[in-house]
């Protein structure tokens, strides 16, 4: 149920793997918002270039990226299984192969190229137009949506952070090692806010939310607070 009085643009960004999603998607759940995880349309780009041969052995042929574009229709279907929508390539559901280390490990290098930018964020855009909105990014409150009613910039300690994501893929199924986990939080972080466009970077007007000690009950009970002082 939606406590508002007019529906607005809610933008969560921050570092990889500080639970922007898993929060985003409950903030969206308690006001009967739409959700929309952007770093999900970056790694189905990231995926679709694997797949296509535009990412060989590690190296992003930017190029041939590029060339793959117009190939790529992105949607999102709600699935009342995870609450949430889930990620579509061309038709094909992608969720569940978006998220292993191979494509984590190229993700940046994606993501910095400008025309994959320009696409992701005017479709981005076009979501958002019919308000009612939660979207987790990195440049949502910067870029996509820079006049959000409410911005929130979400961070906590990195040791937390690749705790988190260990136990997130081990519980999938996945093989994979803390030290590899901690490497690629740290190479994302420096890429994200490294980049040429669109870097990384705290709003003017971002909340800061650091959740390396706080439950989701905890956060949303933060969180409300500071829906009701934004959206008076
Ligand atoms: O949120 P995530 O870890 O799934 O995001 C994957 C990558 O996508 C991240 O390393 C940076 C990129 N990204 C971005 O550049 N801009 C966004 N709005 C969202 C994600």
């Amino acid at each position: 149920m939606s406590d508002t009085k007019h529906k607005i643009i809610i933008a969560v960004d921050g570092f990889s793997s500080c639970g922007k999603s898993t929060f985003a998607k409950a903030i969206a759940a308690r006001l009967g918002y739409i959700f929309i995880d952007t770093g999900a349309m970056y790694r189905a780009v990231t995926l679709y270039a694997l797949e296509h041969d535009a990412i060989r052995s590690g190296i992003v042929d930017e190029e041939d990226v590029v060339k793959l574009l117009d190939r790529i229709s992105i949607t999102f279907r709600f699935n009342p299984e995870r609450g949430a929508s889930d990620i579509y390539v061309n038709g094909d559901r992608v969720e569940g192969k978006i998220r292993t280390i191979e494509v984590s490990n190229c993700v940046s290098r994606v993501s910095a190229i400008p025309e994959v930018r320009r696409k992701l964020v005017a479709m981005q855009q076009e979501i958002g137009r019919r308000r009612g909105v939660v979207m987790d990014g990195r440049d949502i409150g910067t870029v996509v949506f820079p006049d959000a009613e409410l911005k929130l910039f979400m961070t906590a300690d990195p040791a937390v952070r690749a705790c988190r994501r260990y136990k997130e893929l081990t519980a999938k199924g996945m093989t994979v090692t803390m030290e590899e986990i901690e490497r690629n939080i740290r190479e994302r972080d420096k890429a994200d806010m490294s980049r040429a466009i669109s870097p990384l970077r705290q709003a003017d007007d971002a909340i800061v939310l650091d959740n390396s000690h706080m439950t989701v009950d905890e956060q949303m009970a933060w969180f409300m607070e500071q829906f009701k002082i934004h959206n008076s």
